[in-house]
């Protein structure tokens, strides 16, 4: 969009020029735009205004430094649960309390990651809006005056709610920008670990902001994001049906997914990660099924089995394709980022893509939105999310068959649930 383009770009002019940036962007903006003479910059909008503010103070962040030292005080799921319980006034004070203190905490430990990337990686425009993207956040949050009376509170989740949407295409925007500048990397774990350390600290801090906007409209069955009574096989149909309208809309065919096993499951649980990761495997399974089987065969598009077991201490979700399964010898890379085997020039990537399907924070969803495949991030971000709930992803592969992908997670309110958030 427009959008990203201006931010991209202003953003490698300041790189590039450094403390000179304001000049140069207002030089820029004053030739291009407006054709006068005048050099002076001002911001005409409230978000330039924080623009310019957060992009000076990337040469100047003792206060950033400071709050990356601090502690993240993590939550466990069922803290949350029972202490969000009581939806009264002094209930949501707290919970915005614990965030005003929490979240330049965990955002300033982001910065910081960015910063310590390779320069060349970290020079790319595209993670450098990114990076750009936190320090705003961090500036916006870490300034807020202290959250007190309740219209402090109410202002504060409005400026959350708006950051939680500048922030929505963030996993697209990585897994782009690494796609362009890998391959000026040798060291494939440098760039796993800041991945999976960045993707899976935004979703904590995600789920605590969601949560808190939650709390504050009592929906029932629900305390704030945890569905109090989740049903398993409830949250899997909604994949099942949005994968299959998005698969429509490319193959214009789908083969049957169907479930079984303990299809009555129902405990408290948080759907956010689940939307994330379900849909991603499911277009795995979807495509490589489709891909294997041609279309003159299309009356025998072999179903997609999803089995559901959930006891005392997890549940498991068990999707097994016959689409061929995966090459020996690519095993080892599925779960690498930007792994793909999607080519480039039919690639979905080259429209604008997303790598998630964002069904629950979609502000507008289209409702046969998002590619099939792309960036190579499906399986990485899924199994740094699966693990990051306690859980774990596994990939069996019957090369010349199909594949089967358990997705294993620790329920929330077992003694067992070890895991924070
Ligand atoms: P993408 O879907 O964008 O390619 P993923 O990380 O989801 O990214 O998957 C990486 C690669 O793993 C795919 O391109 C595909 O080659 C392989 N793969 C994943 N799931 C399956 C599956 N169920 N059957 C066959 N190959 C698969
Ligand atoms: C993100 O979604 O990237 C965030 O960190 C959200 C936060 C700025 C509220």
């Amino acid at each position: 969009s427009h959008n990203t383009y201006t931010m991209t770009h202003t953003m490698s002019v300041f790189r590039v020029t450094g403390i000179q940036a304001r000049g140069v962007l207002s030089l820029q903006r004053t030739t291009s735009f407006l054709s006068t003479n005048r050099v002076e910059y001002r911001p005409s909008t409230t978000s330039e205004r924080e623009r310019a503010k957060s992009v000076s103070a990337y040469y100047n962040q003792p206060a950033v430094e400071a709050a990356a030292k601090k502690r993240t005080v993590r939550l466990t799921p069922s803290a949350i649960l029972y202490h969000g319980r009581t939806d009264d006034e002094a209930t949501t004070l707290k919970s915005a309390q614990y965030l005003q203190k929490e979240l330049p905490v965990r955002i300033a430990k982001r910065i910081m990651a960015f910063r310590d990337l390779p320069f060349i990686v970290g020079c790319n425009p595209i993670i450098l809006g990114v990076h750009e993207l936190y320090i705003r956040a961090f500036n916006i949050l870490n300034s807020y005056e202290p959250i007190k009376t309740r219209e402090d509170e109410i202002n504060y989740s409005r400026k959350l709610k708006e950051l939680l949407e500048d922030h929505q295409d963030v996993v697209t925007q990585l897994a782009a920008g690494f796609r362009e500048c890998r391959r000026h990397i040798q060291n494939e774990e440098l760039v796993a670990r800041f991945l999976d350390k960045t993707l899976t600290s935004r979703l904590g801090i995600r789920m605590l902001a969601q949560h808190h906007l939650s709390l504050r409209e009592s929906k029932p069955n629900y305390v704030g994001i945890i569905n109090v009574t989740m049903k398993l096989k409830e949250t899997i149909e909604r994949s099942c049906q949005f994968v299959s309208q998005v698969a429509e809309h490319k193959y214009g065919r789908v083969p049957q997914l169907k479930l079984s096993g303990h299809v009555n499951a129902v405990f408290p649980y948080i759907e956010l990660p689940l939307d994330y990761i379900l849909p991603e495997i499911l277009k795995n399974a979807v495509r490589a099924t489709i891909e294997s089987h041609s279309e003159f065969e299309m009356m025998r598009l072999p179903p997609i089995n999803i089995t559901i077991a959930s006891n005392e201490v997890d549940f498991i979700i068990r999707i097994s394709d016959r689409g061929g399964g995966i090459p020996h010898h690519l095993m080892e890379r599925v779960l690498d980022y930007n792994f793909t085997t999607a080519k480039e020039e039919n690639s979905d990537s080259t429209q604008e893509g997303h790598v998630f399907s964002d069904m629950m924070e979609a502000v507008n969803p289209n409702p046969a939105g998002g590619p099939m495949h792309g960036f190579g991030f499906g399986l990485p971000t899924s199994r740094a999310y699966a693990e990051y709930m306690g859980g774990s992803l596994d990939i069996q592969a019957m090369q010349g068959i199909g594949t089967d992908v358990y997705l294993r997670l620790k329920h929330i309110n077992s003694s067992s649930a070890s895991f924070r958030i």
